[in-house]
């Protein structure tokens, strides 16, 4: 790490140690503690992921950083202070609840932090740096790589609180994209730990979108994907705290869905499947997709789903995706 890296750095252990005090023990913190405890965050979580409050102070932070002798240029660099007009800092995390946001050793490079009020963005973190590039990380992977490697499995969610909901339910396999949209960079230092990659982003059509693309970016770099099964506007979090981590491992993970499973419902929205043309387009769409495996008994296998749900015979099917297939080349 450069000299200034190595400042960012500090400055941010001295941040998160100082936030999560405020949080934890302090009137400072009390309305981000009780934000946590109204959302069901247990004490044992917000110590393990070192959840903190930054108060609503102009330059509470900015204040303390200049006492403990930090560059001001630096620290507006390293995403943590804000420069106004007149040249004067002020702190960009103002009464938000603080996510540290680690690297794959356990640095803290960055913050993300929750408005308690409602404010825009619901979410503001750190800006990008040389240390902290969005795309580059994945939210708790530090903790989760052992428990990842052990089950030869990831989960892979889109927010932080999706994390901790599931590490309170005993899922410790755990990560985020900050957001929805996973990198190349990303998925292939997932193929690098995993075989399976279990995407659980919420069910909303966002997150339907993102999963999208999130699978095929798997696929495409080597790993097998699995699409676990959020219905309607949930996500993990919100499924965890209204049916608990019972219901979520047996109804959301174990019920996941192979690709060609989550594609066959992600195509339906594209088509009125009542319609005899929309019916005929869909499933030629499907076996476009099937025409890609090289296994002929996985082929097989969802030929004949499609065989029986839509009584077409297996024989055109076969011969369809033969044509398909030599097309292919
Ligand atoms: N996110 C962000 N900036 C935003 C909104 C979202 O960086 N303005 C990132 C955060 O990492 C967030 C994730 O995208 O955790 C998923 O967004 P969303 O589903 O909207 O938030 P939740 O994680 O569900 O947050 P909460 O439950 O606190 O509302
Ligand atoms: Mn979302
Ligand atoms: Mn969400
Ligand atoms: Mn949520
Ligand atoms: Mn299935």
């Amino acid at each position: 790490f450069s000299k200034e890296n190595q400042s960012t750095l500090s400055a941010y252990e001295w941040l998160t140690k100082l936030y999560h005090h405020l949080l934890r023990f302090t009137k400072d913190g009390k309305e981000g503690y009780q934000y946590l405890k109204n959302r069901g965050i247990s004490d044992n979580a917000i110590d393990e992921f070192q959840l903190g409050f930054a108060p609503n102070v102009k330059d509470f932070t900015a204040e303390f950083l200049k006492k403990k002798g930090f560059n001001q240029a630096l620290l507006v660099k390293a995403g943590l202070l804000s420069l106004q007009n007149d040249n004067s800092v002020t702190d960009r995390f103002r009464g938000r609840i603080i996510f540290p946001i680690r690297n794959h050793i356990g640095k803290t490079i960055a913050f993300g932090g929750r408005t308690i009020t409602g404010g825009e963005p619901k979410y503001l973190n750190s800006s990008e740096s040389e240390l902290f590039q969005k795309g580059k990380i994945l939210y708790n992977f530090d903790l989760a790589k052992k428990h990842i490697r052990k089950e030869n499995e990831v989960i892979l969610f889109e927010g932080y609180m999706d994390v901790i909901s599931a590490y309170q339910a005993g899922i410790n396999n755990v990560i985020a994209t900050l957001g929805t949209a996973l990198t190349e960079y990303q998925a292939k230092l997932l193929n690098r730990y995993v075989d399976t990659v279990v995407i659980c982003y919420d069910g909303d059509n966002a997150g339907l979108e993102a999963t999208y693309k999130a699978a095929n970016l798997l696929r495409k770099v080597g790993c097998q994907v699995k699409i676990a099964n959020l219905q309607d506007d949930l996500d993990p979090d919100s499924f965890i705290k209204a049916h608990g981590g019972d219901a979520f491992r047996n109804e959301v993970l174990s019920t996941g869905d192979t690709y060609i499973h989550f594609y066959m419902r992600y195509l339906k929205k594209d088509y009125n499947l009542t319609l005899e043309g929309d019916r005929i387009q869909y499933i030629e769409n499907i076996l476009k997709e099937l025409a890609q495996i090289d296994s002929s008994v996985e082929r097989e296998y969802y030929l004949s789903e499609i065989h029986k749900e839509y009584n077409i015979s297996m024989q055109s099917l076969t011969e369809e995706i033969e044509k398909l297939r030599s097309n292919q080349g």
